[in-house]
């Protein structure tokens, strides 16, 4: 499969991604080490608050399996993980569908146990909230939300949500696991955009 695999979307992208994040980047919001020490804090209160329980961490693909992956190595309470696969934004595009799709479901029954979703961001909620709305009918003894970056002021569904790791100005962003245009997930800082690429 040639990658990525749909040139059409791909050509309303403005960024070229061979050339590096520096073209794009206009500024570091959050340090590396700033995450680090802020993932090592939730990951303490989550195992403190689930000692003794069925924890289970679903984490909402693609965006939060870098923050998945460095929190779970901090928790120190045993878990399950399971994923799934939700998207709204398209390539190219910088405003929500308003449609979340669910491409890949949970492999586990939820049922009874204590389910904590990990997400990297809540912007306008509508992503969480579709699969919160979802995830209820499956009647799990808990549901709760850890995000690592909220974006308050584009809310349009309120979102409960448990654990934050940062509030975060109205600005694009990426790094993290949050991606341009599918690229620059792998850095381990979140920037801000560059107005140009927008
Ligand atoms: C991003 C992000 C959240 C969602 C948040 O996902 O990972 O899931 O948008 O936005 P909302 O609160 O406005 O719904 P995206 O659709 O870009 O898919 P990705 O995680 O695969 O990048």
């Amino acid at each position: 499969m040639r990658w990525p695999a749909d040139d059409t979307l791909w050509a309303m992208s403005k960024i070229n991604p061979a050339m590096g994040f520096q073209p794009v980047l206009e500024r570091v919001l959050i340090s590396e080490e700033q995450l680090q020490t802020r993932v090592a804090e939730i990951a303490a209160q989550i195992s403190n608050d689930y000692a003794g329980k069925d924890l289970l961490l679903i984490c909402i693909l693609r965006g939060g399996v870098v923050f998945l992956t460095d929190l779970m190595r901090k928790i120190t309470i045993p878990h399950h993980i399971d994923f799934m696969a939700v998207t709204s934004y398209g390539v190219g595009a910088r405003e929500t569908s308003g449609k979340p799709r669910i491409m890949l479901d949970l492999n586990t029954d939820i049922r009874g146990r204590s389910v904590l979703l990990v997400e990297d961001i809540v912007d306008s909620g509508i992503t969480l909230d579709h699969v919160l709305r979802l995830l209820q009918t499956r009647e799990p003894a808990s549901l709760d939300v850890c995000v690592l970056l909220d974006k308050k002021d584009r809310r349009q569904v309120e979102i409960p949500t448990t654990y934050v790791g940062f509030r975060i100005p109205n600005e694009y962003v990426f790094g993290y696991g949050l991606d341009v245009d599918e690229v620059f997930r792998n850095l381990p800082f979140i920037g801000i955009l560059k107005a140009e690429y927008q």
